[in-house]
């Protein structure tokens, strides 16, 4: 009752002092370059609690639906949510698991203890064979995290070798006796985990040095190709970063960061306004840190090839009452909506750097998508912003400056409104607004920039208390809902966000798009200048005189060239064939770069071996300018430009669409 009371008492002060607040935002269409990279829509799973076994893992013979195993309720919501990529087994746990103790008859797989999670008895029957499994039932790409900590170079060498190898080896042997024959293509391997603190208690010098020793015999097959995730650094610690791309670049596709927004020791339903203020506080850092991590790497990677992976993110409290304290079991509030929410639009607002996340964890344990008890299963209000959000998947980054008012709380402030935006395939502008002022509607005045709107559609997830929540016994409590607090105005909208509130907008309409080129009297084929000397980038190719020059059908290296130390220019038009989202990809060995109507699209540049690096446009049907630039320094030598557009499959850039 006394409960009860509060709870009445802290709704009536929040409504007693709610007010309007106004917020200026601008939505600007007109340089859509960068795609979000569905993989900051990851989840994390790690051997902890009930995430795998109970929350994913039953068992062939469980009364529980379920499909091999694995449940059919809590697959079916993360395939709603596009789940697109899913990090295993650890965590802290990766370090000390063998992964050879989890394949073959689960009646002779080894029991370990899980010292990092209650001391509790694993007994392997979730293993390597079982995870591909879950993410092939998922629709997601794995990505395993591998045992530096108390492991050997050999094993995770071999682990490799046994996933991802179609060679005869015994590897590959053992793999077929348990039953796969073909090799399942693994891209994504982390090389340890929190290497700094559970996975080794490393410096950072030591950790580089185990990344290129590790890496070294993480081995390609065929053609699979890996994506190699070095273990980053906590929250603020730049100088672990800085390390790693001193001493590590070059030996790694990604470096992960991991941030939790801690809080003072209570559960996560358990708080006033303070508490939901220092969460706010806790979770908006991660842009500080995003950002400051960025500009560590920038100084080493200007061109941003390595990617950084929050491959740990998300809210802790202290357990459940009642339930083991290793198994971090927690439940989820408007509170945990709100700050995802934040997280999801400041990656997507650094999504040229940040091209995967993994929220901390994807089935009871932290900031759940999904708690399960027994055969019951609930969906969380996380889960429910994941789902709103998911239209951001590999969309187009679209740029938004906000104005935004403070929210203001005990002498703190913090900004009240942010936001993030995109525009799909299908040419629809999606705008993610997140009020985190519990106590104040925000108007927001939405300038929109080349995109004509015709119609707007919002779903809304909030609640009347902070920390509402989703339980077995009222599972919908808090859900999205048809948002319609909006109305467009000349040259925007006007949107009016509820306190503690996420809106996701879907505008239909169209990108003005910059004009085509009228070129009269077109040519068949794509100039071409030829220099010699020694490179290690892309020259400034207008101080130098050509050798000679000429036309060619397509974008290939041409003819008599003198093998290495030379350069080729490449200049015409391409002519697109409707208006849409074209994809830029090219494929070299050593540097190249792709310009359209002067703006770099692709940069490929440096020497090194064959990588492709593809980036997209959204062009005009009709005449574009074109330019490749491309240099051979020593050894190997490979140009290949592909284009993907509006069903176009990818493909070589056609010799009809090229004119001079
Ligand atoms: O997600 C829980 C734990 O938090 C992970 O195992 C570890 O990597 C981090 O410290």
């Amino acid at each position: 009752m006394k409960k009860y009371l509060a709870a009445i008492l802290s709704l009536l002060t929040l409504a007693a002092s709610a007010h309007a607040q106004t917020c200026t935002l601008v939505v600007d269409a007109s340089n859509l370059r960068i795609k979000i990279n569905k993989n900051i829509y990851g989840q994390f799973s790690e051997h902890l609690g009930n995430c795998i076994y109970d929350g994913i893992w039953v068992g062939e013979k469980s009364k529980i639906p379920n499909t091999n195993g694995i449940r059919n309720d809590v697959i079916e919501a993360l395939k709603r949510i596009r789940v697109p990529v899913l990090r295993w087994p650890g965590g802290c746990f990766a370090d000390e698991y063998h992964w050879k103790d989890g394949i073959g008859p689960h009646e002779k797989r080894p029991a370990m203890i899980n010292t990092n999670w209650g001391g509790v008895t694993e007994d392997n029957s979730f293993g390597t064979h079982e995870f591909l499994e879950l993410c092939r039932q998922i629709g997601c790409e794995p990505y395993f995290s591998g045992n530096v900590g108390s492991g050997t170079v050999q094993e995770l060498s071999q682990w490799v070798e046994y996933v991802n190898s179609d060679n005869v080896s015994p590897m590959t042997e053992l793999r077929k006796k348990n039953g796969q024959e073909k090799s399942w293509g693994v891209k994504y391997w982390g090389i340890g985990n929190e290497s700094w603190g559970c996975g080794g208690n490393m410096r950072p010098e030591f950790y580089a040095d185990q990344t290129r020793r590790y890496g070294t015999y993480m081995r390609e097959y065929g053609q699979n190709k890996l994506f190699k995730i070095a273990c980053g650094a906590s929250s603020d610690d730049y100088q672990w970063t800085e390390v790693m791309m001193k001493n590590a670049l070059g030996h790694m596709s990604g470096l992960s960061l991991h941030h939790y927004a801690f809080n003072d020791g209570k559960t996560a339903a358990d708080f006033n306004e303070g508490g939901w203020f220092a969460m706010m506080k806790n979770t908006l850092l991660m842009e500080e840190y995003v950002t400051k991590h960025s500009a560590v790497m920038d100084a080493y990677d200007p061109n941003k090839k390595v990617a950084l992976v929050v491959d740990e993110w998300g809210t802790w409290y202290k357990v459940e009452p009642g339930t083991n304290p290793g198994f971090l079991f927690q439940q989820n509030t408007m509170r945990d909506a709100i700050t995802a929410a934040c997280n999801l639009n400041i990656f997507n607002n650094h999504c040229d750097r940040v091209r995967m996340a993994n929220i901390a964890q994807m089935v009871n344990v932290l900031q759940a998508m999904i708690l399960t008890k027994e055969d019951k299963m609930i969906l969380t209000p996380t889960y429910h912003v994941f789902d709103i959000f998911k239209v951001h998947q590999n969309a187009l980054w679209v740029k938004t400056t906000v104005q935004s008012p403070d929210y203001v709380y005990n002498n703190e402030k913090l900004p009240a409104m942010n936001c993030s935006a995109s525009i799909d395939e299908n040419g629809k502008l999606h705008i993610s607004l997140c009020n985190i002022d519990p106590r104040s509607t925000q108007q927001i005045d939405c300038e929109l920039k080349k995109y004509k709107v015709q119609s707007v559609s919002g779903q809304i997830l909030t609640a009347n208390e902070m920390n509402a929540h989703n339980s077995f016994e009222k599972p919908n409590v808090v859900a999205p809902q048809k948002f319609a607090k909006f109305s467009l105005s000349k040259g925007g909208l006007t949107v009016s966000l509820p306190p503690m509130s996420v809106v996701v907008l879907e505008l239909e309409g169209s990108c003005e798009l910059a004009s085509a080129l009228e070129i009269k009297n077109p040519k068949s084929g794509i100039l071409y200048e030829y220099y010699e000397g020694y490179w290690k980038n892309l020259p400034a190719f207008n101080g130098l005189s050509a050798k000679r020059s000429g036309v060619l059908d397509q974008f290939v290296i041409p003819d008599n060239n003198s093998g290495e130390n030379f350069a080729v220019r490449y200049s015409g038009y391409i002519k697109i064939p409707t208006d849409g989202l074209y994809t830029f990809y090219i494929n070299s060995d050593d540097g190249t770069d792709l310009v359209i109507d002067d703006n770099l699209i692709v940069d490929n540049d440096g020497q090194h071996a064959s990588v492709e690096q593809s980036s997209t446009a959204v062009l005009k049907a009709g005449y574009h300018q074109i330019k490749v630039g491309f240099f051979q320094a020593g050894g190997g030598k490979a140009f290949d430009v592909s284009i993907e557009g509006p069903n176009i499959a990818k493909q070589i850039i056609p010799a009809a669409w090229l004119f001079n």
